[in-house]
């Protein structure tokens, strides 16, 4: 019996002289005039394909073989053996070909050239075949992977918060409502939709973040991360905002901001190591094909110190700067993404942490300082993306918390729940949000958020 195993396990020389079956899609077949042929077969093990040579013995090598091609399904037995060619330990000499599932080249999407990734994002239930989204994956499974080892080995509890919600936890009233209603004629309490008959008894939302949540079990059980899909209806159609994406939350309790950013910089370099270490094939792919900067951008990054910047200082280094931004820089105002990549590509070239922003620009749970203008707020800002990680210390002080609720005009008996922590056993705490796809794409260099989530949901879009 052959022994069954993957493309990258059959491409080390461990396996050599093993009987093996393997399985994967062909991605391409030459006929050789010596009366065999080659196979490239790849099976998302690995970026790399294996090559099979198929003798014409075989008994299906006129009926099926021959004709196989780019996208074909096949089971292949033989035995590995040291490749003569270059770039690669191993090839298999077939014994066996069992062809599963043909692929009409004429229909067959894709095809040998290079495509471009706005066409493949149309074929997204093909894409997994390039070595692009591949490796794409590969990589966005190793960056999940390392976030919940660095917690499980920091001693957090993995906790699973809420996807339907009745509380908007960043007070932007961007929220996807839950609904089962019918629209087209909902019960009505005067001229208002009456949501006390709706599944809830309430209006209901998917989530914008779990943090609330996470809070809840941080101030009971000390250290807490939640990780899973959150959704926001803001219609931005930018190349670093999806409308579902997937967030990591800590919250830590007896911690201030300082513990927070210590935490966000430790996260992020964990994250970088792991990929250069447990990716190297994949990284050295991105690095040739999409963006010559990145493994050094990431070496770089883990061997150095993230800059600590307060707001108003870094709003100073802005209006000094000379440069001619779109939005205007002033005190007060949000930073905007071409503020963010001045501070992190031009000036300082690293990651940079900008803390204590003002007050009015910031929700309500971040804690006030005792400036009274500015909050315990921070944003990790790197290269090219961005904010990659958002987070503060926490309000714990019930009055000063319901004061900023009533100032955001949010109404403090909706979330008497998270008030309840503040009144029973308080304590300082902190965490933030880490939005897991701008991390791959600052990984990986690709230019836009929706190839680095399989299926993006984006305005107008949600095929797949
Ligand atoms: O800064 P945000 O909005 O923070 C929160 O939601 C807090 N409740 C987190 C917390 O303290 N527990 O979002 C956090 C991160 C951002 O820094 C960004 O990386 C990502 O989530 N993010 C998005 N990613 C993709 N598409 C969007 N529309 C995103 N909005 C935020
Ligand atoms: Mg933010």
């Amino acid at each position: 019996m052959p022994e069954r195993m993957s493309i990258g396990q059959a491409r080390r020389a461990e396996a050599l002289g093993r009987q093996v079956l393997l399985q994967g899609w062909v991605r391409t077949r030459r006929d050789s005039k010596a009366g065999f042929s080659f196979l490239e077969l790849n099976d998302g093990s690995c970026l790399g394909n294996i090559q099979v040579i198929a003798p014409a013995e075989l008994d299906n090598y006129e009926s099926e073989i021959k004709h196989l091609t780019a996208g074909a399904s096949v089971s292949i037995e033989g035995v590995v053996k040291e490749s003569p060619g270059k770039g690669q330990a191993t090839e298999v000499e077939a014994a066996r070909v069992v062809v599963h599932g043909t692929a009409d080249p004429e229909n067959y999407p894709l095809q040998k050239k290079r495509h471009s990734f706005e066409f493949l994002r149309t074929i997204a239930h093909l894409r997994p075949r390039t070595n692009t989204f591949g490796a794409i994956a590969r990589v966005r499974n190793c960056v999940c992977n390392s976030i919940h080892q660095f917690f499980q080995e920091e001693g957090f509890l993995y906790i699973h918060t809420p996807v339907i919600t009745a509380s908007d936890c960043e007070g932007a009233g961007e929220m996807f409502q839950v609904t089962t209603l019918d629209l087209a004629d909902p019960p009505k309490d005067g001229p208002r939709v009456d949501f006390s008959q709706d599944f809830f008894d309430r209006p209901a939302y998917l989530t914008v973040s779990g943090q609330l949540e996470a809070e809840i079990f941080a101030c009971g059980l000390s250290k807490a991360y939640t990780f899973g899909p959150t959704f926001r209806a803001e219609n931005s159609n930018t190349a670093r905002h999806l409308a579902e994406f997937w967030m990591v939350e800590p919250e830590m309790a007896f911690c201030n901001l300082e513990d927070d950013m210590a935490l966000a910089e430790r996260l992020l370099k964990r994250i970088f190591a792991d990929v250069l270490e447990k990716c190297p094939e994949d990284m050295d792919f991105f690095n040739q094909r999409i963006d010559k900067t990145t493994i050094e951008t990431l070496r770089h990054i883990v061997d150095s110190q993230f800059v600590r910047l307060p707001y108003t200082e870094a709003v100073e280094i802005l209006s000094a700067s000379g440069e001619s931004f779109e939005f205007p820089v002033a005190w007060g105002n949000d930073l905007q993404s071409e503020h963010e990549r001045f501070l992190t590509e031009k000036h300082f070239r690293c990651p940079v942490i900008v803390h204590d922003y003002p007050r009015t620009i910031k929700p309500f749970y971040m804690r006030v300082n005792d400036d009274g203008r500015t909050v315990r707020a921070m944003d990790v800002l790197v290269p090219k993306v961005g904010e990659i990680i958002g987070g503060s210390q926490r309000e714990e002080r019930l009055d000063v918390l319901r004061e900023r609720m009533l100032e955001q005009e949010l109404n403090p008996d909706d979330y008497w729940w998270y008030l309840e922590l503040r009144k029973y056993g308080t304590v300082p705490h902190a965490g933030f949000g880490l939005g897991l796809e701008r991390v791959v794409q600052f990984i990986t260099g690709m230019a836009n958020i929706r190839d680095v989530i399989p299926f993006p949901r984006t305005p107008g879009s949600a095929e797949f």
